[in-house]
């Protein structure tokens, strides 16, 4: 990668890893470390606020939900669109796309606030036995991007501005650091519009299988609910929740020239249960709700829910099925001009 970077020391534009200033990036097991900011932020008295993934690890990439097909298809399209161009993958996490992007040979530079979760991302491209030599990864912040303006081809965000209190800050440095005709690749990424969870009710589904739906959201929001409540009344901790309301597309549409909107209809029938999706997350504190809720709190909780929950709805419970057909994926594509 040429000088696209920002010093660190100087702001001036960079090769990784040395300056012409003198400063030299350091790089940990394939990391560039291209921020001292902590890997979350919190405080009241901070202007912007957000939730780095680094305490939640391994327990974010639980659930069936990522090997379904509208994974696929959503980084199939992806790809088609950003061609031989770099890609900025902003908040890339445990590599859900960076990996498979690298997969089909595009160039993919990998930001994020986690150490930990960049080095999931190795481990995921290990474990497929993909290459990653067109890969710089950088543990950086969103909320200021170390590239100079005008320097990427096309820049994902998925499912991460939620998790910052001013997300059209994030949005903002996506622009700046496209090129003229980059693209801004934006999905249905709210937390509450996961695959699994909002999957459609067909109404080819049988009586068995809507009742089991209902009842195995009915156990989700019950579990849910039951821990919040008692966070709340007996720990006062309330859940953490920054920009889960957030209009990326009004934001969007003020700063991009154009925009396509692509739909890919999918007609895949799914089934997950229980605990292998919702309860491994949310027992592994995987949700980043859940992130301000102390360890030792955690276990005291979630535990006497489960045994709430196991009194409530037998012992059984736990194997209850969601049925249902993935939502079809849309994918917005802003160009700037
Ligand atoms: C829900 S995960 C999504 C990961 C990935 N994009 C995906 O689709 O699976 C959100 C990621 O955003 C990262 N993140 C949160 N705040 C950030 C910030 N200010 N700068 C960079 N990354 C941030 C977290 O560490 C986490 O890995």
């Amino acid at each position: 990668m040429y000088r696209i970077f920002k010093c660190p020391n100087c702001n001036g534009p960079m090769p990784l890893p040395h300056c012409s200033c003198g400063y030299a990036v350091s790089f940990n097991h394939g990391v560039y470390q291209l921020t001292n900011d902590p890997y979350m932020v919190k405080d009241e008295s901070a202007e912007v606020k957000y939730i780095g993934y680094e305490d939640i690890g391994e327990a974010y990439s639980s659930g069936a939900a990522f090997y379904s097909k509208s994974w696929d298809e959503k980084r199939n399209r992806i790809a088609d669109i950003i061609g031989t161009g770099t890609l900025l993958d902003l908040g890339c996490g445990d590599g859900l796309f960076t990996v498979p992007l690298l997969k089909r040979g595009i160039n993919i530079i990998a930001m994020d606030i986690s150490d930990k979760m960049l080095a999931l991302l190795y481990k995921r491209a290990e474990d497929m036995g993909v290459e990653t030599s067109n890969l710089v990864a950088c543990r950086a912040n969103a909320l200021d991007v170390p590239l100079i303006d005008g320097s990427v081809d096309a820049v994902i965000a998925n499912s991460m501005l939620h998790l910052i209190s001013k997300p059209e800050i994030v949005v903002n440095e996506a622009y700046r650091v496209l090129k003229k005709g980059g693209k801004f690749i934006s999905l249905e990424d709210k937390p509450t519009s996961a695959s699994y969870s909002a999957a459609r009710n067909k109404a080819d589904l049988s009586d068995e299988e809507k009742s089991e739906n209902e009842k195995h959201n009915g156990m989700i929001g019950y579990i849910h609910r039951r821990y919040f409540e008692i966070l709340k009344a007996e720990y006062g901790i309330l859940g953490t929740r920054y920009s889960w309301k957030f209009d990326k597309e009004t934001v969007c549409d003020g700063l991009f020239a154009k925009k396509e909107k692509m739909l890919i209809p999918l007609d895949n029938k799914i089934k997950h249960n229980l605990n292998d999706t919702f309860i491994r997350r949310m027992q592994g504190k995987g949700y980043s709700d859940q992130s301000d809720v102390p360890h030792d709190v955690h276990v005291i909780v979630f535990d006497r829910v489960m045994n709430e929950f196991t009194r409530e709805y037998g012992d059984d419970a736990l194997d209850t099925a969601f049925t249902g057909y993935e939502n079809d994926v849309e994918i917005t594509v802003y160009s700037k001009d």
